[in-house]
């Protein structure tokens, strides 16, 4: 059986380099791997951490691209790929424009589609945008649903899907999580080498989203300022993400405050080690939701929704919204109320155990696909 993976986006690669592992070691499978490099430097980052070569990249990436760009890019180069491998089965990741275009590409040659993270929803089609409806089109396209949860699978129940062809399987991320977190390690990184983890209180922040640019992310940035000033035993690290639009919003807000540390985006391992190390994350990242548990460290979700339902119940993860008054009052309860720091740190990761990508492969060589 020939499994064609393909992702393009950090983290689709992070979630996916431990099940594209599971699938090479199989003796029965034969594992071909293609990107799409929506993401370039982001991904390669990835692909090096995981001593990953990709068998096809079709090196898509433009500048400040759009979502129209996307889309066509990877429907045309997916279109090559799939008629010289003829793969049994496409596995795609989540919920990017490369995951539902190559969605899109391998129905269109009839070819079935495993949609790994299946199932997460807002029921909001323009939050996050364009993520909800990349992930409901794919579901719809998708003949074998490896969702996470309990709650994804009753999502796409909901939506029709057939229940033989869901399989809960829990998170990839944290088969990711697990293979680094333990690996003694040491920073390389000029900044976070001289910051005092121990002294001071670091706070990690990552913003991205689309529907977060603009008046949003002023309003984020603004919360993130007002604390570095209130707090002096408060240091913020950012590792700003590559959207040029991004880089120029935390620029103008951040830029030369004092104790906020604007650096370049970190590979997977310093990260995890800088997120282990801190003392709270704020953040609009889906997968940091899911990993934070896992280190014992609260989230702020600066959104204004989340499809990690599962994580806020837990008590892992606060949804923080959008507004700068409220996001700077949540910051200062979880800096200045050890019992309610306590409680969120001290919960259960409800995503999963790290053998979703042994599951996975499993199933795919038990099922009869048509
Ligand atoms: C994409 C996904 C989003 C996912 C996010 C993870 C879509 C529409 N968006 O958003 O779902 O949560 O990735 O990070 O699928 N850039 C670089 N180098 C890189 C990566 C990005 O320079 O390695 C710059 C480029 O100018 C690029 C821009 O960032 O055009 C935006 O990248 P894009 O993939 O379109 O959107 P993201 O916001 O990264
Ligand atoms: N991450 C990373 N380096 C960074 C920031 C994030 O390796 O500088 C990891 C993070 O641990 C998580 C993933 O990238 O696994 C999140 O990616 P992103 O925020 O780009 O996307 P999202 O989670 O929103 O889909």
């Amino acid at each position: 059986m020939k499994i064609l993976t393909v992702f393009g986006t950090r983290p689709e690669a992070i979630k996916m380099a431990p099940l594209v592992e599971a699938l090479q070691k199989d003796k029965e499978l034969e594992s071909v791997l293609c990107v799409t490099a929506q993401h370039r430097e982001m991904l390669d980052q990835v692909l090096a951490l995981f001593a990953l070569t990709p068998d096809y990249d079709l090196n898509i990436m433009k500048q400040d691209q759009s979502v129209n760009q996307i889309t066509s890019a990877v429907l045309n180069g997916m279109e090559a790929v799939l008629e010289r491998e003829k793969p049994d089965l496409v596995l795609v990741h989540g919920d990017t424009t490369t995951t539902f275009a190559s969605a899109l590409a391998a129905f269109y040659k009839k070819i079935p589609v495993g949609h790994v993270e299946a199932g997460l929803r807002t029921y909001d089609k323009y939050s996050p945008y364009p993520e909800e409806m990349n992930r409901v089109l794919t579901g719809h396209i998708a003949e074998l649903h490896f969702a996470p949860t309990e709650r994804n699978r009753q999502n796409l129940l909901a939506e029709g899907v057939r229940e033989e062809n869901i399989f809960i399987t829990g998170n990839t991320v944290i088969d990711a999580l697990l293979k680094v977190k333990d690996i003694p390690y040491e920073f390389e990184d000029e900044t976070l080498k001289s910051l005092d983890f121990q002294g001071k209180r670091v706070i990690t922040v990552t913003c991205h989203r689309r529907e977060n640019l603009g008046e949003n992310m002023a309003q984020i940035f603004g919360a993130i300022r007002d604390a570095a000033q209130a707090f002096p035993d408060v240091e913020v690290v950012y590792p700003v993400h590559l959207n040029p639009r991004v880089r120029q919003a935390a620029r103008e807000v951040l830029g030369g405050v004092e104790r906020v540390h604007l650096i370049a985006p970190l590979q997977y391992q310093p990260f995890v080690n800088l997120m282990a190390r801190s003392f709270l994350i704020v953040t609009d990242s889906g997968g940091m939701q899911e990993e934070a548990p896992s280190l014992g460290k609260p989230v702020l979700v600066v959104r204004k929704e989340t499809e990690r339902p599962e994580a806020l119940e837990a008590g892992t993860v606060k949804l923080a919204g959008v507004s700068r008054e409220t996001i700077f009052s949540m910051v200062k309860e979880l800096l200045t109320e050890k019992e309610k720091y306590r409680r969120m740190a001290g919960a259960k990761n409800p995503y999963g155990d790290g053998r979703a990508c042994d599951r996975i492969v499993r199933i795919i060589k038990n099922v009869q696909l048509e």
